[in-house]
C-alpha cells in the first residue's frame, strides 16, 4: 500500500486491515494495532480476528471479485461488535481492505433496551391476568345481582375496564414475542412444515373474523413441494398477523387472496407466500417504515381496532430468523401485498 496512503489511513478512527487473496495481513492501521494487540503484517487475518462469519465473506468477496458488508462479533472478543464492509483498494482485486466500525456500546444498549422490556412486560403478565380476572368476577356478579341500581352504570365501565385489561395483555403478550424473536440468543427448533396446512389452520382460527365481514378467502397453490423448514409456532404468528391485518384493513364483502408459488434466487429455492388484500391500501411513504414497533399509519383507528402495532415487526423478526425475505407492496384504494419468502426443503 502506497506510503502517503497509509500514513492518512493511520489517522482515521476506525479499524482499517488490508490482506492478500491469502488472507495474509498486508496493512493494518493504528486503531486496529490498539484493538488487537498481537496483530503482524504476514500473519493470517483469522489468527488475528477469529469468526467464520468474517472469514465466508472475505473468501466470498474474493471468489465474488465484490464489496461486502457484514455484522459479526468475533469468538475470541465476544465483547465486541462490529459493523465491517469488506472494499477491494485495486481493480485487480489482490487486496481486500476489511474496515471495522465498532458497535459493541450500541449493541449492548439495545441488548439492555430488549432486556428491560421483556423483564417488565414478563412482570407485567401475572398482575395483568389477576385484573383480567377480578373484572370478569364482578361483571358476574353485577349481572346476576337484580337489584343492584347500578347495573347499567357500572356494567358500562367494566365494559370499558375489560376491554382495556385485555388491550394491555396483548400488548404485553405482542412485547414478549417480539422480544423472544428479535433476541440473538433464542435457539428455535426447525422442523419439516407443510406450509399449506399451517395455513389452513390459521383461516379456521380466524373464521370469525373473516365471516365477520364477508370476506372470501382463495388460495392459489403454484407449489410443487409444499414444505419449509421452519419453527411451527413462529410461522403460526407469521401467518396470523398477515391475514389478520388483511381481514381488518379490508373492506366488507370484499376477497383476499393468498398466493404460494416458487422462486430461485442465488441458487436457493424459496416458498414465496403472498397475502393479497384489496381494502384501502397504504402510501408510498408509509412502506419503509411499517415493520418498525408501534409504526401504524393511522394511530387512533389501529388503537380503536385493538392493535398494538406490532404485527408487522413480530413477522419482520421471524422471517429473518428463518433466513426468509419479507416485502410489502401497496397502492392507495387498490390494495395490498404482504409477501414472505421461506427457503424450501429440496
Ligand atoms: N393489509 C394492510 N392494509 C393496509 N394497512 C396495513 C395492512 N397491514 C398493516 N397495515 C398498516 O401497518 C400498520 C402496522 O401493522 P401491524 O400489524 O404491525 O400493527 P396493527 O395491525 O396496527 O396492530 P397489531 O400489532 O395488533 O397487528 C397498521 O397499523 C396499518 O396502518
Ligand atoms: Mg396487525
Amino acid at each position: 500500500m502506497k506510503k502517503n496512503l497509509s500514513q492518512s489511513l493511520n489517522k482515521i478512527p476506525i479499524i482499517i486491515i488490508a490482506i492478500d487473496i491469502n488472507k495474509q495481513i498486508t496493512f493494518y492501521n493504528n486503531v486496529a494495532k490498539q484493538k488487537f494487540l498481537f496483530i503482524e503484517e504476514k500473519i493470517d487475518i483469522n489468527n488475528v480476528i477469529r469468526s467464520s462469519e468474517l472469514n465466508k465473506f472475505i473468501e466470498e468477496s474474493f471468489s465474488n471479485k465484490k464489496d461486502s458488508k457484514l455484522e459479526f462479533s468475533p469468538s475470541n472478543f465476544t465483547d465486541l461488535y462490529f459493523i465491517g464492509d469488506l472494499t477491494f483498494f485495486d481493480n485487480d482485486y489482490s487486496e481486500l481492505i476489511i474496515s471495522l466500525t465498532d458497535q459493541s456500546t450500541l449493541k449492548n444498549y439495545e441488548q439492555m433496551r430488549t432486556d428491560f422490556v421483556a423483564n417488565v412486560s414478563h412482570e407485567l403478565r401475572t398482575p395483568l391476568s389477576s385484573i383480567v380476572g377480578y373484572i370478569e368476577t364482578i361483571k358476574n356478579s353485577v349481572n346476576s345481582s337484580s337489584e343492584n341500581k347500578l347495573d347499567n352504570f357500572v356494567g358500562k365501565f367494566l365494559d370499558t375496564m375489560e376491554d382495556q385489561a385485555w388491550r394491555m395483555t396483548r400488548l404485553v403478550e405482542d412485547l414478549l414475542l417480539l422480544s423472544k424473536y428479535e433476541s440473538d440468543e433464542i435457539q428455535m427448533n426447525f422442523e419439516q412444515i407443510n406450509i399449506i396446512n399451517l395455513i389452513e389452520g390459521v383461516l379456521d382460527n380466524l373464521q370469525n373474523k373473516i365471516n365477520d365481514k364477508n370476506i372470501e378467502v382463495k388460495i392459489n397453490n403454484y407449489l410443487s413441494k409444499d414444505d419449509v423448514l421452519g419453527n411451527k409456532d413462529a410461522l403460526i404468528q407469521v401467518f396470523i398477523n398477515l391475514t389478520d391485518n388483511a381481514i381488518k384493513y379490508s373492506k366488507e364483502n370484499s376477497k383476499i387472496e393468498i398466493e404460494l408459488k416458487e422462486r430461485l434466487e442465488q441458487n436457493i429455492n424459496y416458498c414465496e407466500i403472498h397475502f393479497r388484500d384489496f381494502g384501502e391500501g397504504i402510501s408510498e411513504e408509509h412502506l419503509s417504515r411499517l415493520t418498525e414497533r408501534f409504526y401504524r399509519v393511522d394511530k387512533n383507528r389501529s388503537r380503536n381496532q385493538g392493535g398494538t402495532g406490532l404485527g408487522l415487526s413480530i413477522v419482520k423478526h421471524i422471517t429473518n430468523k428463518h433466513n426468509g425475505k419479507m416485502k410489502i407492496e401497496s397502492q392507495i384504494d387498490k390494495g395490498s401485498t404482504f409477501s414472505v419468502a421461506l427457503p424450501i426443503i429440496n
